[in-house]
């Protein structure tokens, strides 16, 4: 298997600038030169950036259709919509110079200002790459025929071009993404539309080159065996991943697996799973002390031992932040019906409230080893999602979400939010919010329990101490929060 069939370079993660970044990375403390500096150089650009666009501006289909009667490959961008975007710009531009002759030195505004800025540059970005992809005068043929000069990603152009332009070569994903009409065209179907626009993530297009290889595959053929591909593009933010026309390969000796009553506590078979992506390349590496510097995962390193069970025994309440599952359950006797364990796990937390007739989806990715696979062998729920998708559950559905060595002090406050306040879209009212040993330093600590605090819920338990693994300087925090009637 070719594994330099894929570059992560880190510039994936440069979203607008060098100075952006360094702003986005310093976000708990912001350093008030830097944005006032950022602030004089946006004024400088952003209200003067007003594009007057010509009028036959022309689109690729994939990207911009949304009639299914198009037939052709281009059409006609409205004016209108130029006259929006630079209208949009010179607010912007006023707002920003507001903020900027505003003296205060307030946090609040200091983020204010931030969020601003920041709206400014996409749209500054936008408006510049929309102009310069569609120039009347560039060429007349769908850019989806560009032929791109740089292959990889990283650096230059194709990172920019991020949502406009359709910067896919590979034929496959361009017939993915473009809108699937009814048979009977013209026809709403019982969704109540007209066609089906299949979805990749956005930021798929700043990876155009790594997914034109992932969508590079014989159809109705077999699948390349790239599911470490894959994973890599769902972390950089290509989530959802586009479907994809071809067979994946199955264990070629996969035998039936062990009966639920057997399976949870089981190791299984090596023959049920595809070891080609990992380190480890048969069950007994991934639990073997001998391996444990190059089985290639660290987070949940003794997960694969299924005799493990933790959560079982009571703790010492001055030393650990563990609470036990039955702890947890008989603040809600017989309540807690269905829920989300989203941890790198193999399912153990699962599986003990299988036992306990509670169904548990776990959420984890393949971190270097076969989770999911392993969730699955045991007969529990694995859901493949990443930390930057929405949820795939309805509004106020689950009893409880369960959440261990997941959230800790890597996170930023704005990430947790955008994944707090998921989870507290899909938990039911009354529903329970298990956060099992979130650790951070110890001056980080008041942040994050804001941020937790700030949702409103009421503390049923709620555990500070001390993490001893280290040199001290960090904690453990765990809670379980019941959700609020909102009304
Ligand atoms: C889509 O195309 C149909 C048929 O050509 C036309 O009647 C309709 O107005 C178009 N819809 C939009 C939104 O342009
Ligand atoms: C900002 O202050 C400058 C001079 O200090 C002034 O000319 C300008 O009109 C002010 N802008 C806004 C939007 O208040
Ligand atoms: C598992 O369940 C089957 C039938 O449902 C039963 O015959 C068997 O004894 C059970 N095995 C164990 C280990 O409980
Ligand atoms: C719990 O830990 C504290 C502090 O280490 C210790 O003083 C106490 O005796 C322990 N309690 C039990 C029941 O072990
Ligand atoms: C789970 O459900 C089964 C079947 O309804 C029942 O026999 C068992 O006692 C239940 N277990 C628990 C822990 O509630």
């Amino acid at each position: 298997m070719n594994l330099q069939m894929i570059v992560i370079s880190p510039s994936w993660k440069e979203e607008e600038s060098q100075s952006y970044e360094m702003q986005r990375e310093s976000s708990f403390k912001p350093v008030r030169c830097l944005l006032a500096t950022m602030l004089c150089a946006i004024l400088l650009v952003s209200p003067v950036t007003v594009f007057i666009f010509g009028f036959h501006i022309s689109y690729p289909q994939s990207f911009f259709s949304f009639n299914a009667s198009i037939s052709h490959d281009q059409f006609v961008m409205p004016h209108s919509l130029h006259t929006d975007v630079s209208h949009l710009q010179i607010q912007l531009g006023l707002l920003l110079q507001q903020l900027h002759n505003e003296s205060s030195e307030s946090k609040v505004l200091l983020k204010f200002s931030d969020q601003v800025l920041r709206i400014a540059i996409s749209l500054d970005k936008l408006a510049d790459s929309i102009e310069k992809k569609h120039q009347p005068d560039k060429d007349e043929v769908s850019t989806v025929d560009e032929d791109f000069t740089n292959p990889e990603e990283g650096e230059g152009e194709a990172e920019e071009q991020v949502p406009g332009g359709t910067i896919f070569t590979s034929g496959e994903i361009r017939i993915y993404i473009s809108p699937k009409q009814n048979r009977q065209i013209g026809k709403k179907n019982f969704l109540g539309v007209e066609a089906i626009t299949p979805s990749i993530g956005l930021a798929c297009a700043r990876m155009a080159t790594n997914l034109d290889r992932f969508m590079s595959y014989k159809t109705h053929g077999t699948c390349p065996d790239d599911s470490e591909i894959a994973q890599k593009l769902l972390v950089h933010g290509c989530d959802p991943l586009p479907r994809r026309r071809c067979f994946t390969k199955s264990p070629p000796h996969y035998t039936k697996p062990l009966p639920i009553n057997f399976s949870l506590w089981t190791q299984p078979s090596n023959a049920n799973i595809l070891w080609n992506s990992y380190k480890c390349k048969d069950y007994s590496c991934l639990v073997s002390k001998e391996t444990k510097d190059r089985r290639g995962f660290f987070k949940c390193s003794d997960c694969f031992n299924l005799l493990k069970q933790a959560w079982n025994t009571p703790t010492n309440k001055s030393e650990s932040a563990e609470f036990t599952i039955d702890e947890v359950l008989s603040l809600k006797p017989g309540e807690i019906r269905i829920g989300l364990d989203f941890s790198p796990t193999t399912g153990t937390f699962a599986a003990i409230m299988r036992e306990k007739n509670v169904t548990i989806a776990s959420s984890t990715l393949n971190l270097g080893a076969p989770f999911n696979e392993v969730i699955a062998l045991r007969g529990l729920l694995p859901l493949y999602t990443s930390i930057g998708s929405r949820l795939p559950f309805f509004d106020n559905t689950l009893d409880i979400i369960h959440s261990t060595l997941f959230l800790d002090g890597w996170i930023g406050a704005e990430l947790l939010q955008f994944v707090l306040f998921d989870w507290d879209r899909v938990l039911r009212p009354k529903g329970l919010l298990w956060i099992d040993r979130f650790f951070c330093h110890k001056e980080d600590m008041k942040l994050y329990l804001d941020e937790f605090k700030r949702l409103g819920y009421k503390p049923l338990l709620w555990r500070v101490v001390p993490k001893t693994d280290k040199l001290g300087d960090e904690l453990f925090f765990s809670a379980v929060l019941e959700k609020p009637i909102r009304g």
